[in-house]
């Protein structure tokens, strides 16, 4: 889809907080009777929610996050949706969601973006159009059980940069005082009692004076898991390493830069990563959608800090993945691997 011609909302596209600003639209698809409904757009931005609802009092919910980009060449496109889709379904069933189908997903994403085509940043800005899709189970009961009845919205927001500055090195914490996350729990899906779990860590990170919070396993408190808002990669000399556990997100991020490195002759390892490896790593990166690639400049773990580089700079191949990634994105490169899908008009 060109915009070229779109007449762009008047925001201060270079500006932009990672925050909520009210677009025109978001579509939204119920689920009653084994059934998903046709897909409504609307300007409405609220709810309106059943007391009983059990998405309120047991938390049935999961979400996505993805965004969309103005390329180049005044194309819409959106990163790998089709992966989202997906993680979405794996989300479902973990907490009995009916599964939304890709095709149904996709579809949503099209017609909502096209209809928000003015509050896609314009190419250059730096900003893009965030994507949360949000599932919920709605339908009033009091007892424990999977809900009847099932909200899918989609909505859409301008964002800036994640961490303050853009890609610019922030200091981390290891929260060990409290877990995000279980052994058999629920940390490999994306779902809203993840997060809520993780709000204190976030807060007890932040009173520190440290942007970011990271943890460890649940079980053994001994190996790596993920930041609360994206992953964890370590580059080390040529090796590009990333954890392999059982509680933590498969990030769609890291899954791109893990194969953007592999093609530029890097080794990729997804392995169990010892917190006492930290003193091997020459740079360190929380990647995720939002986050994109934030360097971490440090990471505090009790009385020890382990700083990366000199501290205080991006170093060599965060900086060249970053930019190979945002200039996929935006169309400046050669969409290779085929992780653009168009917005058609
Ligand atoms: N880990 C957590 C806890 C996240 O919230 C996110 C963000 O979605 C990620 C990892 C990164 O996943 P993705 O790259 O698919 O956005
Ligand atoms: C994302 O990166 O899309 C997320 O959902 C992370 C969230 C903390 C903003």
């Amino acid at each position: 889809m060109k915009t070229q011609t779109t007449q762009k909302a008047d925001l201060d596209w270079k500006d932009l907080p990672f925050g909520y600003i009210k677009t025109d639209f978001n579509i939204r698809y119920h689920y009653k009777d084994g059934a998903w409904s046709k897909g409504e757009l609307t300007s409405d931005a609220t709810v309106k929610m059943h007391i009983a609802d059990p998405c309120l009092h047991y938390g049935q919910e999961a979400f996505e996050g993805m965004k969309a980009f103005e390329t180049k060449d005044g194309r819409i496109v959106v990163f790998r949706p089709i992966e989202n889709a997906k993680r979405l379904q794996v989300s479902s069933d973990r907490i009995l969601v009916p599964r939304i189908p890709v095709e149904m997903f996709l579809e949503g994403i099209q017609k909502v973006v096209a209809a928000n085509a003015r509050f896609v940043p314009p190419y250059n800005t730096g900003a893009s159009l965030y994507i949360r899709p949000v599932v919920f189970g709605v339908g009033a009961q009091i007892g424990l059980g999977p809900a009847k009845e099932y909200e899918f919205i989609i909505l859409v927001t301008p964002v800036g940069p994640y961490y303050k500055g853009g890609f610019k090195p922030v200091k981390a914490l290891i929260v060990d005082e409290y877990d995000r996350a279980a052994p058999l729990g629920m940390g490999a899906y994306k779902v809203g009692a993840n997060y809520a779990a993780g709000l204190l860590g976030y807060e007890y990170a932040h009173q520190q004076g440290y942007p970011i919070a990271l943890y460890l396993d649940p079980k053994e408190k001994k190996y790596i898991d993920e930041f609360g808002t994206s992953n964890f990669i370590g580059i080390a000399g040529n090796k590009y390493i990333t954890p392999k556990s059982s509680s933590i997100l498969p990030s769609i991020t890291n899954d791109s830069l893990a194969i953007m490195a592999a093609d530029m002759g890097m080794v990729v390892e997804k392995r169990p990563i010892d917190v006492e490896e930290l003193k091997n790593f020459d740079e360190v990166g929380a990647v995720g959608t939002a986050a994109v690639i934030t360097p971490i400049a440090s990471i505090q773990y009790k009385d020890r800090a382990f700083t990366f580089g000199d501290g205080a700079t991006a170093g060599p191949v965060s900086t060249k993945l970053y930019e190979k990634l945002t200039k996929i994105q935006t169309g400046e490169i050669d969409d290779t691997f085929g992780w653009l899908e168009e917005i058609k008009a």
